[in-house]
């Protein structure tokens, strides 16, 4: 008897399991479908992470915080519910540029910016501190 058998596969599990479970799920853009098309900002920390409590930005104020992985930028409040964040990395060379009630001053040459659009006002940096996307969350500031 040369009968054939149905030969049986084993069927081999393959390992798609590994979908990225992401850490921070809570940020949830309220834009879905089209791109977001912004072009040339790096995001330093997960979205969703918390950088400082609304009640520690004062309106009108800007605050050093360092993120999750350990970048060092500005966040400053506008008004009740517009916040900003700017990598604290002067566009110099590089040192970190700290808050003062009218704007930022990097301690290094004396360049300013000022603290709710990252623009220079004055000293020898001529580029804009790099922008963080930073959102109002509850009661808190985070990535966005
Ligand atoms: Fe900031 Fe020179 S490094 S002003």
């Amino acid at each position: 008897m040369n009968g054939h058998a149905h030969s049986r596969r084993t069927v081999l599990t393959t390992g798609a399991a590994v979908a990225g479970a992401a850490l921070g799920t809570a940020a949830l853009a309220s834009c879905s479908g089209g791109g977001p098309g912004q072009g040339g900002q790096s995001q330093p920390a997960p979205k969703g992470a918390r950088l400082a409590g609304l009640d520690e930005v004062p309106i009108g104020t800007a605050r050093p915080v360092t993120t999750p992985d350990g970048h060092k930028i500005i966040i400053s409040r506008r008004s009740e519910n517009e916040v900003a964040g700017f990598s604290a990395v002067c566009t110099h060379q590089g040192c970190t540029v700290a808050p003062e009630p009218e704007q930022l001053r990097c301690p290094c040459h004396n360049s300013l910016f000022d603290k709710f659009t990252g623009a220079v006002r004055g000293g020898p940096a001529d580029a804009p501190l790099r922008p963080i996307n930073v959102a109002i969350e509850g009661d808190d500031i985070v990535t966005a």
